[in-house]
């Protein structure tokens, strides 16, 4: 089921695993939860809803989905021992590194839901890292701007109190702008999944080893890190703030992703999967465009990319490579829009894309053919020969 093969030195493709979560086609630009178009649940679902969809593999019915809000709501606050975590990191500390440690640290505070081989443990330990997430996200920034932490509000929905937490300030009465939970529960959506990428391969790998559920999402919290995956979306506005602050010369930095002995990529564009364009940008981009339209923000972010995205489309290079914009190519844009700090970016494609990594490390956890991920390799060192004595060596 879950075979190895090994390509050139030391890059080990883990081959095919069988999933019944998400489906896509990269040729076609088709994105499937649980067989449901995301465009489909993008319109019509909130986040908590897909959330549901994807860890229990059915769209909620009306009790379903009451009792599950319920029971997230019960959650969202932080053992109150926890927050001596933030204490030890810099100000300057990323976001990603605390969520690593914090969403690890749950293991150490609520030990009676480890156990991946007890239901009931497994239950409450995915509806503990679901509420709390967002709790240790908002925390992070707050450390970051040293401001008090905003304890959760279990009146409000899950994208509204997220938002509460972290804009929020004890001095002032605070107002959830509906336009930004709605442009923020879209983008959660999006993210919320995506089969057999970096992060959830990594997820599935460390819980193989039976480790629990808190240590299984550090891990692929920490894969998600990378700038070649979901650190991404930062990259991309830092990428795009460069090319404005250089006159707005989107052509030079075309032309620099195209030198390879510059190592300077477009970032937020290609996929190893998609060769003609990912659904979740088209969805983003309209709904960047939309929400940029009726908050009458004039953002230079957004031209500069659209400029780019055209001049690359247009180029034999990008062209011939099949490189399109991805998820990460336009989702900064409407994080800034709601006000989201870059540095949180990643932040909240972690918090979007929980959902798909509890699915499949339950989906691993319940196959009757689970078995620890050993990858094999193909050795291509030296054969067997003597040993040297250090005087004799050269
Ligand atoms: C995510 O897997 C997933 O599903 C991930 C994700 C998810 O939802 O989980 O979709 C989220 O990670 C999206 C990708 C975000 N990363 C970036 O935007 C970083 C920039 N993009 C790339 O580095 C790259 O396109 C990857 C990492 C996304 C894909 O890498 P691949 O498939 O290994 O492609 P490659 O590195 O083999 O590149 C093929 C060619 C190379 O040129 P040649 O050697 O053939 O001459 O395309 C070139 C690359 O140099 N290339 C780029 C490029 N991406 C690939 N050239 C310039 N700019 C780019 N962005």
């Amino acid at each position: 089921e879950t075979g190895f093969i090994t390509l050139d030195d030391g890059y080990v493709n883990t081959g095919s695993t069988t999933s019944k979560i998400t489906y896509l086609d990269g040729e076609a630009g088709i994105l499937r939860y649980r067989g449901y178009p995301i465009e489909q649940l993008a319109e019509n679902c909130d986040f908590v809803e897909v959330m549901y969809l994807l860890i229990y593999g059915e769209l909620p019915t009306e009790a379903q989905i009451m009792d599950f809000r319920k029971s997230i709501r019960r959650h969202t606050m932080l053992h109150e021992d926890m927050r001596s975590f933030y204490d030890g990191f810099p100000r300057d500390a990323h976001p990603m590194a605390i969520l690593s440690s914090v969403v690890s640290g749950l293991s150490t505070f609520y030990q009676d839901s480890l156990d991946p081989h007890d239901p009931r443990q497994v239950e409450v330990s995915i509806h503990r890292l679901l509420a709390k997430l967002p709790t240790i996200a908002a925390y992070s920034f707050k450390k970051s701007v040293g401001q008090p932490f905003i304890y959760p509000q279990n009146d409000l929905s899950y994208c509204e109190n997220f938002l509460q937490m972290m804009f929020a300030v004890p001095s002032e009465p605070f107002h959830v702008d509906p336009d930004f939970v709605s442009a923020l529960n879209l983008l959660l959506i999006v993210h919320a999944d995506h089969e057999q990428n970096c992060s959830t391969s990594t997820v599935r790998m460390v819980g193989s080893a039976d480790a629990n559920l808190f240590a299984s999402i550090s891990a692929g919290i920490s894969a998600l890190w990378g700038p070649l995956h979901g650190g991404a979306n930062e990259a991309v506005v830092s990428m795009l703030e460069k090319i404005i602050a250089d006159d707005m010369n989107v052509e030079k930095y075309v032309k620099l992703a195209k030198d390879k002995t510059s190592k300077f990529r477009l970032m937020g564009f290609g996929h190893r999967v998609y060769k003609n364009f990912d659904p979740r940008a088209t969805i983003i981009k309209k709904a960047c465009d939309t929400l940029l339209a009726k908050l009458a923000i004039k953002d230079p972010i957004f031209e500069v990319a659209q400029r780019l995205e055209t001049a690359a489309l247009n180029d034999e290079y990008f062209i011939e490579r099949k490189l399109y914009p991805n998820v990460d190519f336009y989702s900064g844009v409407i994080y800034r829009a709601i006000g989201i700090p870059v540095q949180m970016f990643t932040v909240l494609f972690a918090i979007g894309r929980l959902p798909g990594w509890i699915a499949h490390w339950k989906e691993m956890q319940g196959s009757p053919s689970k078995r620890i991920c050993r990858p094999r390799q193909v050795y291509t060192g030296p054969t067997e020969r003597e040993f040297v004595s250090l005087e004799k060596r050269g």
